[in-house]
């Protein structure tokens, strides 16, 4: 399989072209694309310092399977229908098709059947949903009426920009109008990521819903909390309480029991050691810790992922393999 990432030069570029050196995938040397900013750079991988190429109107889409997309929404909405239409299947990490119907929306673990075959655009959805979803689906049997998600959402989840926001204010520096949060974020959080709508509710939380549903296939479910950006580096983390219409004093065993088996999840046992974002940094699976029912209609757990790589990097690596089986 030939392969390009495009935003190669980007958080989440980066972390793909890293994991591509120990994928199937990186059998052949990937390609590299970015903007003019970045274009004529090098990247190590493995042991060759690739070039960055421009993505414009001059540049070769043929002779490439798979296009690992890093790169915003407005390029993904411009350059991934081109890609497929080359006979390149897409795997984007913005926003731009997560809801469109003909579009799987896919973590592997969840609905890996959605893959689809031949060159087609895949979404790889928000980087909460899927942290969130590794946790929850394992849990969907015990049929709550309600999900609330409260989220704590690292600075690097707003790409190069926010992570430079927060070390330049660790250093003392100055906040400046143009980054990406609209306070300071050191010694501070803010608790409204994205555009509010006419509910009160931010684009972020709307995301959480609507993906949820998406990808469960399922319409009625309730997903609503408060997404609060935090001045951590990197892992956004979640606190989940689910609600349900029957009192049951067995259901926390049962939770107890499927989450110990749930793919990609790490179980943490210990109350008094629950997941935290700087040890969970560069771990692949999502970790789940304090689960308890403060009552017999009740779940609750404290979820931690890292959202540069399950949120984002490796669930698209993954989504490409499993196409790339699909369709070898
Ligand atoms: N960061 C996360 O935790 C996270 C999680 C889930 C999803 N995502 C999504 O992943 C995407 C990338 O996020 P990021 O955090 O990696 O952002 P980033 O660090 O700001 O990187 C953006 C990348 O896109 C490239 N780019 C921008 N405009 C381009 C254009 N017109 N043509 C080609 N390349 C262009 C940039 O290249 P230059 O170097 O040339 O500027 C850079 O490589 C976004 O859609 C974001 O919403 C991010």
């Amino acid at each position: 399989m030939k392969v390009a990432v495009v935003g190669a030069t980007g958080v989440v570029g980066q972390e793909m072209l890293r994991l591509l050196e120990n994928s199937p995938l990186g059998e052949s040397t990937p390609r590299l694309l970015a903007s003019v900013r970045s274009a004529g750079t090098h990247i190590r991988w493995r042991d060759e310092d690739l070039l960055v190429e421009v993505l414009d109107h001059d540049t070769v889409l043929t002779d490439l399977d798979v296009a690992l997309m890093a790169a915003g929404s407005e390029t993904a909405r411009i350059w991934a229908p081109q890609f497929v239409k080359a006979g390149v299947a897409v795997v984007d990490n913005s926003s731009a098709y997560r809801l469109d119907a003909e579009v799987a929306l896919v973590v592997p673990e969840v609905n890996p059947e959605a893959v689809p075959r031949g060159p087609a655009i895949i979404a790889n959805p928000n980087c909460s949903t899927i942290i969130l979803l590794l946790a929850l689906k394992p849990l969907m049997h015990l049929t709550p009426n309600r999900v609330i998600a409260d989220t704590y959402q690292a600075v690097s989840g707003a790409g190069r920009a926010g992570l430079d926001a927060l070390e330049r204010e660790v250093a003392g520096g100055e906040f400046r109008v143009d980054d990406p949060f609209p306070f300071p974020i050191h010694g501070n959080l803010f608790p409204s990521i994205g555009e509010v709508d006419e509910d009160g509710v931010t684009v972020e939380e709307r995301k959480m819903l609507d993906e949820s549903r998406k990808i469960l296939g399922d319409e009625d479910l309730i997903v609503q909390g408060t997404c609060v950006r935090v001045p951590v580096a990197r892992c956004h983390s979640i606190a989940v309480t689910m609600l349900f219409d029957r009192e049951d004093s067995k259901r926390l065993d049962s939770a107890l029991a499927a989450l110990r088996q749930a793919p990609g999840v790490i179980l943490e046992e210990d109350p008094q050691s629950p997941p935290t974002p700087g040890r969970l940094s560069g771990v692949h699976e999502v970790s789940v810790g304090r689960v308890r029912a403060p009552s017999t209609d009740a779940l609750q757990m404290w979820v931690v992922g890292d959202q540069v790589l399950k949120g984002a990097a490796l669930n698209t690596v993954q989504i490409a393999e499993l196409w790339s089986a699909k369709n070898g």
